[in-house]
């Protein structure tokens, strides 16, 4: 696996790809995981060249707590990305991704300001923002996203339609451990007890019951809500449990 940190140095690796083959990438903020290794399989399937971004992304942080909690795995993520057979790791740092000093933003003003959007100010213009960089860098012919961030990955479908930008953006299935929690970068930083709070999370999540009902169920376990809602046939939940942020969608069965 060949690791870029600089800009220049991708740009010229990427025009000279040979022309006829594709390219793939999945952006991530590191401290990876088996969603993030499920979304590299797929793009491995799909094209010749496989590129994966770590960079943590610090515009779609609104609070810095969280931001320098954030895990670092480096050395873990290295071997992960090489063990996958992972063609380029592009890790930039923030004065190469923001030339600009986030001076140019890119804003949604619907779907963004509700759910994690209302709660997280200002998030979804550092996540579009910074996803466009390293669009218009990577040049793939294909993105791959989580439907674990469902309000993420919609928002980008959008905005890579918004402007014209030819790279094709497929949402992956979300990748569950075997208790039913979403893999998260964050689950690390769970400690014993609070991983058994959020095992019972995703299962009182997952019931076929009205909202009231799961909300009573969080309450019960002392579990934090940001937001329990239903939107387009889709539940989404968001919770804090001993202050680590975890969130959660499915499809509603009609
Ligand atoms: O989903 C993430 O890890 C981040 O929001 C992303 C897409 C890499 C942008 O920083």
């Amino acid at each position: 696996m060949k690791v870029i940190t600089n800009i220049s140095l991708w740009q010229k690796t990427r025009q000279n790809l040979p022309f006829d083959k594709t390219l793939g990438v999945v952006m991530t903020m590191g401290a990876l995981h088996k969603g993030h290794l499920s979304l590299i399989e797929q793009s491995k399937k799909q094209n010749d060249f496989t590129l994966v971004s770590i960079f943590i992304n610090p515009t779609q942080f609104n609070n810095q707590d969280d931001l320098a909690k954030y895990p670092k795995t480096w050395d873990q993520d290295i071997a992960l990305l090489e063990a996958a057979d992972v063609d380029f790791l592009f890790a930039p740092c923030f004065d190469e991704m923001y030339p600009d000093d986030y001076r140019y933003k890119i804003t949604e003003n619907s779907f963004s300001q509700i759910l994690c959007g209302k709660s997280r100010p200002g998030h979804f213009d550092g996540v579009l923002t910074v996803v466009m960089k390293l669009l218009q860098l990577a040049q793939a012919h294909r993105a791959y996203f989580g439907e674990k961030d469902y309000q993420q990955l919609h928002l980008i479908k959008q905005m890579v339609k918004a402007f014209f930008i030819s790279t094709k953006i497929i949402g992956c299935p979300i990748i569950r451990e075997e208790d039913g929690l979403a893999f998260s970068s964050r689950n690390i930083r769970l400690s014993k007890t609070a991983r058994e709070k959020a095992r019972l999370f995703a299962q009182m999540f997952h019931q076929n019951q009205p909202l009231e009902a799961i909300k009573a169920m969080f309450e019960q376990q002392d579990i934090e809500i940001d937001y329990l809602e239903a939107h387009c046939n889709r539940r989404f939940a968001a919770v804090l449990i001993d202050g680590v942020r975890l969130i959660d969608n499915l499809e509603l069965k009609k």
